[in-house]
């Protein structure tokens, strides 16, 4: 709240406008420098360096690949395919918001710009995959993702 009660927007406390746009060549760097870390970290524990990580996300160049920025500073991403075999499913492959950002609609955004983008192309479902333990399965259904009942993860230990 404000000194005289009213509720502060983003502005007034100290934030500046997020501005959501695509990736390019240039903004690799700061992707996979925040993929890095925010990976590294719990429940992901990831072990990326700079290098495989530039890899992992060069990757998405070529696809939708969006960037949050808050002035200067990149706050999140988003990695994203259109499914080669039919144009009406596409999934989201990466999300990242930084750790000291969360909780500021910065992860709504990114995926509501991402289904607008696809929605005017005429697709139909977007499709991710999550860890159930990973906040960012309450995230997603905050934001009106299911389970999709039809399909379960598998694997096999070798
Ligand atoms: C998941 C993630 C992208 C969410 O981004 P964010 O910018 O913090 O989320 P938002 O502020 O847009 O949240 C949207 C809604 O989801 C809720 N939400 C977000 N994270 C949540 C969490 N960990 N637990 C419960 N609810 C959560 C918010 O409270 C908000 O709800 P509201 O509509 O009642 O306000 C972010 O936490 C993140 O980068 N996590 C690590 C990476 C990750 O797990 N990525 C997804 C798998 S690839």
């Amino acid at each position: 709240m404000g000194n005289n009660g009213t509720r502060m927007n983003a502005d007034e406390r100290g934030f500046t406008k997020v501005k959501i746009r695509k990736a390019k060549k240039g903004d690799l760097k700061k992707i996979a420098e925040l993929f890095r870390i925010e990976s590294a970290k719990k429940p992901y524990f990831e072990k990326y360096t700079i290098h495989t990580a530039i890899k992992e996300i060069s990757v998405y160049l070529h696809n939708e690949l969006y960037v949050a920025f808050e002035g200067e500073e990149l706050v999140g991403f988003l990695a994203s395919l259109m499914a080669i075999d039919d144009n009406k499913r596409a999934h989201v492959k990466e999300l990242w918001v930084k750790s000291d950002c969360h909780g500021r609609s910065i992860g709504r955004s990114l995926v509501r710009y991402i289904e607008n983008f696809y929605q005017r192309k005429g697709v139909k479902y977007v499709a991710l995959t999550t860890m159930k333990t990973a906040g960012a399965f309450k995230f997603y259904k905050k934001i009106g993702y299911r389970e999709n009942k039809k399909f379960v993860s598998m694997g096999k230990k070798l």
